[in-house]
């Protein structure tokens, strides 16, 4: 999408006015410079009560002096950040044919704030994966949009709408990765565009641990689930700014490009949908392009468990004990709990770092999606302060992140195999997303000595339900998110 801020001037395209409910008066609505036979049209319905301006609704308006979408954002009270992204992404949505491609949005009286999440809405959700669909001749549908952001704060809402388009490049990118068929998307295939992304950035570099190397160093882990497949599993690490600070943040993503569950197989049942199961790594890779098209200074490590998870002749067993690169033996009590066992490495890696902190993402368990929904992602987290500063990244960016509990019980109960130190399954189903984050802590490593000894602050993040079929995300019509590319970027770049 182009998108250009300007004070208001002349219309080019389809006007877009947004409407208050209850400030409903042709005289509120800024429209100098608008065709006089529109602005008649438009006098006319508000007049006639016949445009309310309610939350989600819309009007469109065609007259001989031109074409304009009349947009609801409701009372101005309720009116928040996420309602007036939703009002942005539901003009790129909800706009007919007949509007063409080019639109003007009279958004002067609207905060910057919000003229900002507007335009950050309609960008996010300009967003069609149609690579795999062969070319209709008669397709009008190519070219991109234009809107045309008509505000009070020029300056103020340009930066901003700036900002929003670099790290749409990064959601995209997110969802490009998750969108993937796995046929096409496998380890080594998103270990390549990972390479091809580094080329020709000076302030990025990538470093592929490739199967044969990650059996030498002991990523036991990872090596377990991938070794069934042909297209065998890989650690994919991207690193910005590696000059730039002592303490990286280090951010770990689950990333199975498929998960039929293995020995452990699943259902068949919606089972297309695993490809989404790498959306950890997409996110990773996403927030990784997002954070360099926006010229982020400080240094960033990003760590992607790549693997593709099939039952086969050499795959691993239920029964099978793996020792992973921590040193630390698990009993595979089933090989469909395989995302623990790639990060169980990624994790261990990522401690390597001498990290300020370390964010896991995966699409962990089906469990997350039952408490939670499609509404938030789950966090389990260490540390209060790296708690609270996700919870309001979230929430800055209407991608929500909901507490969850850490809690003793659930490490125990990980902890009871009789034969190894861990056990890759609880001894019940209840709770499953609590005992996968117990399990996980265990490959969180420590900083300090003696009584000064602690374990790096870290936060998992599940993100099951929020990695795709989230329908009430106004951001995207179907498929993967990219969720969370915008919340760590928030995270990672506020002051
Ligand atoms: N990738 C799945 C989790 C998942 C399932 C995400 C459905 C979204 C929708 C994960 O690898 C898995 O299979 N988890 C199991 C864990 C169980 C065997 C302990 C699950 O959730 O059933
Ligand atoms: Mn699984
Ligand atoms: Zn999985």
């Amino acid at each position: 999408m182009n998108v250009d801020v300007d004070g208001i001037g002349s219309v080019s395209g389809t006007l877009v006015v947004p409407v208050m409910e209850n400030a409903c008066e042709v005289s509120s609505l800024n429209l100098t410079e608008v065709a006089e036979g529109l602005v008649e049209t438009i006098s006319h319905v508000i007049e006639n009560g016949d445009f309310k301006g309610k939350a989600g609704s819309s009007l469109t308006i065609h007259s001989t002096a031109g074409k304009a979408i009349l947009v609801g954002l409701g009372k101005e009270k309720d009116l928040d950040t996420d309602a007036i992204r939703n009002a942005g992404a539901s003009l790129v949505s909800g706009r007919g044919k007949q509007h063409g491609k080019e639109f003007t949005a009279r958004l002067a009286g609207l905060s910057s704030e919000h003229a900002a999440a507007y335009i950050e809405g309609a960008i996010l959700r300009d967003y069609d994966y149609d690579q795999y669909k062969s070319k209709d001749d008669d397709d009008d549908d190519d070219g991109e949009l234009s809107l045309h952001a008509q505000v009070d704060d020029v300056a103020g809402v340009a930066a901003a709408a700036g900002l929003s388009a670099q790290v749409a490049t990064g959601v995209h990118l997110a969802r490009d990765l998750g969108n993937a068929p796995p046929n096409d998307l496998y380890p080594m295939a998103y270990a390549e565009k990972a390479i091809k992304w580094a080329e020709g950035k000076d302030n990025a570099t990538v470093t592929v641990i490739e199967y044969e190397e990650a059996l030498k160093l002991g990523m036991g882990g990872l090596c377990a689930v991938g070794m069934g497949s042909d297209r065998k599993p890989c650690m994919v690490i991207f690193e910005l700014n590696s000059d730039a600070g002592e303490q990286p943040p280090v951010i770990v993503g689950k990333g199975i490009t498929f998960d039929t569950g293995g020995i452990s197989i699943k259902p068949s049942a919606s089972m297309d949908e695993m490809k989404y199961d790498m959306h950890g790594s997409a996110t990773v890779f996403g927030l990784m392009q997002a954070l360099w098209a926006s010229g982020h200074a400080g240094r960033v490590v990003g760590i992607s468990c790549m693997a593709e998870n099939m039952p086969a002749s050499n795959a691993q067993r239920p029964g099978d004990v793996i020792t992973t690169m921590s040193g630390k033996t698990v009993e595979v009590l089933n090989t469909d709990a395989e995302g623990r066992l790639v990060l169980s490495d990624g994790l261990h890696k990522a401690s390597q770092y001498n990290p300020e902190f370390i964010i896991d993402l995966a699409t962990l368990t089906g469990a997350v999606v039952i408490a939670l929904g499609h509404e938030a992602t789950g966090m389990w987290c260490n540390d209060d302060d790296l708690a609270e500063r996700l919870k309001n990244s979230g929430n800055a960016c209407g991608e929500l992140i909901w507490p969850m509990p850490l809690l003793p019980a659930f490490e125990k109960d990980m902890k009871d195999s009789k034969i190894a130190d861990l056990r890759n399954l609880g001894g019940t189903r209840w709770g499953g997303s609590n005992t996968a984050a117990a399990y996980l802590k265990q490959f969180v490593g420590t900083t300090g000595e003696g009584d000064d000894e602690k374990q790096i602050p870290w936060a998992h993040l599940d993100i099951a339900g929020t990695a795709w079929g989230a329908k009430t995300n106004k951001m995207v019509a179907h498929g993967a998110t990219g969720i969370h590319v915008r919340a760590l970027h928030h995270l990672l770049t506020q002051k």
